[in-house]
């Protein structure tokens, strides 16, 4: 899907295809640093990181395995409210494991604040977060991010994994909505 495919559903391109690779580059390359000799698990949280755990984990050269979690945050619509729910568990034992949570993106903080907390109490060697979007004027809590792709306006975003009522996930760049799309 790109943005000839959505008519006049695009509002604008935030973020374009190339920049939220070369960024992934840079971070990858950041990863290899600091994680040189040890083995790595990355954590993707569903549905929204898929696309930037792929991208990710295909630049990462230390070797790397990858899990999934499924959350959901009890709340209104496009609001979190901080009360988190499994749905689907890792199936792997964080016992002294180095782990990165990959995110799609941190709004209020809150899903994260509530993740991070649920796996360091699982006896991990370490845990970090990566994320590719942040929202820092959305921010409710303060969340420790070790790796940000970008910061971004306060604005609902979709594309790049992120979805409006499941759609646009497969937009290869971030943008924002057209008001009719919402129904306005
Ligand atoms: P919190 O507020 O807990 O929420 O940091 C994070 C989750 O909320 C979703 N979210 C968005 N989804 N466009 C989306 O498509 C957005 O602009 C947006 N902001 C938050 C997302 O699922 C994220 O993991
Ligand atoms: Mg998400």
């Amino acid at each position: 899907m790109d943005a000839s495919d959505m008519g006049d559903d695009l509002e604008r391109v935030l973020l374009s295809e190339e920049q939220l690779q070369s960024r992934l580059d840079e971070i990858a390359a950041q990863i290899d640093t600091d994680y040189a000799g040890r083995d790595l698990l990355l954590v993707g949280v569903l549905k929204g990181a898929v696309m930037v755990m792929a991208d990710l984990a295909r630049r990462v050269r230390v070797p790397v395995a990858m899990d999934w979690m499924a959350v959901s945050s009890y709340g209104s619509g496009t609001k979190s409210s901080g009360v988190v729910r499994i749905l689907k568990d890792l199936d792997t034992d964080l016992t002294g494991k180095h782990v990165i949570i990959v995110e799609d993106i941190i709004d209020s903080g809150l899903t994260l604040s509530w993740l991070l907390s649920n796996l360091r109490s699982r006896g991990p060697a370490s845990v970090e977060i990566a994320t590719m979007l942040r929202k820092p004027d959305a921010a409710k809590v303060e969340v420790p991010v070790r790796y940000v792709g970008f910061d971004i306006p306060n604005e609902f975003v979709v594309g790049y994994g992120l979805d409006y009522a499941e759609r646009y996930r497969n937009l290869p760049f971030v943008g924002t909505l057209a008001p009719h799309v919402y129904g306005q």
